[in-house]
């Protein structure tokens, strides 16, 4: 019988602080009502100076492994999601092993920015259908705060700081019923962020915050997870009633909201983190997920849909028995 990639423990981690729209209104020219009725966002968690990625997606991997139930040494696999590590080298996920005291597994970081955890469980699900992993940790992590520009009102609404994390193994029984990630990188100017200690001369000066076209972003977004979810269904032989939910990234309830309408789900049926955590990129769908499952919404035999979309462009998605 083949490998199949199962879901047998999550966990999260949010910093204290806690930046409302208000707070945000006393920073840049804005007001509580117009981030909440174009974002549906109401405040994000900020980390502190001395947190980083790694120390976040420590907290956040201990959780799933104590709630799955196995000793971090079985772990085999590490893949972390960030596009705010805080080195260049080594990668995240060589940090987090050593923070998890592993001695001996393989780790490497995914940088495909707000959709990098949907295809940091592609890889995991790859790595356990072949056999060449048997427990794998899946992390997302960022630290968006520090690469917003906080006296730009159209990006700093949106983001915040979080770790989500997975533990998958390998089973007889789905688990991951498929994954499908796809990039363009035909749309570099609508959302990157420069990184001006390495870049090439000509951008050198640039300062190394996101800058995004939020509007062109926001159509772009809306018709590729339209089609995302298409090609999900269809990959399964599922019709739309067959999902029991909707885990998406959380970028703009409008976004969510569409893709939501498209499968013919309630929102009752989506897991929204969004108003408390704002757009947390690389870590929003396992904070999600984590939710989900934690607070016994989503139950063992139902049919979950991640999906995402974020810079390059990135999207993908993954369908999972629970
Ligand atoms: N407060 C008040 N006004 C603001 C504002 C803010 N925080 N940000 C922008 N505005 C203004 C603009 O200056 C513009 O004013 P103008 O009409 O006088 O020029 C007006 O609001 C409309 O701007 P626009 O950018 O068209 O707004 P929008 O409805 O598209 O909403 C976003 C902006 C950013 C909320 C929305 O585009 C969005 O969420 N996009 C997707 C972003 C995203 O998800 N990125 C991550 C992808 S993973």
């Amino acid at each position: 019988m083949k490998a199949r990639a199962k879901i047998i423990g999550t966990g999260g981690y949010l910093p204290d602080t806690i930046r409302t729209n208000d707070e945000i209104s006393e920073m840049v020219d804005t007001s509580d009502n117009w981030i909440y009725e174009r974002t549906g966002i109401k405040s994000r968690r900020i980390a502190s100076a001395e947190e980083s990625a790694a120390s976040m997606a420590e907290i956040a991997a201990k959780e799933a492994i104590e709630v799955a139930g196995i000793d971090a040494g079985e772990i085999d696999l590490i893949v972390v999601a960030t596009g705010t590590p805080d080195r260049v080298y080594p990668s995240t996920a060589c940090m987090l092993q050593h923070r998890l005291d592993i001695r001996d597994c393989v780790s490497f970081d995914v940088q495909a920015a707000c959709s990098g955890s949907v295809f940091a469980l592609s890889i995991a699900d790859q790595y356990i259908r072949t056999g060449a992993a048997d427990k794998v940790l899946v992390v997302g992590a960022e630290i968006c705060s520090r690469i917003v520009d906080w006296s730009d009102r159209s990006t700093c609404i949106l983001f915040g700081d979080g770790a989500g994390a997975v533990i998958l193994e390998a089973t007889e029984e789905p688990g991951i019923l498929s994954t499908h990630i796809h990039s363009d990188g035909g749309y570099e100017e609508l959302l990157y962020c420069p990184n001006p200690q390495v870049a090439k001369e000509s951008v050198k000066d640039q300062p190394g915050f996101i800058q995004m076209r939020g509007n062109e972003v926001f159509k772009m977004a809306v018709n590729t997870l339209g089609r995302i979810v298409d090609e999900t269904l269809a990959a399964n032989g599922l019709e739309k009633t067959d999902v029991d939910w909707l885990v998406p990234h959380q970028a703009n309830t409008r976004i969510i909201a569409a893709t939501a309408k498209k499968l013919r789900l309630s929102m009752d049926q989506v897991i929204m983190t969004l108003e408390n955590q704002g757009n947390t990129s690389s870590a929003s769908v396992l904070l999600a997920l984590n939710e989900g499952i934690r607070d016994g919404r989503i139950q063992r035999g139902q049919i979950i849909l991640l999906e995402a979309f974020g810079a390059g462009f990135t999207w993908g998605s993954a369908l999972i028995k629970y």
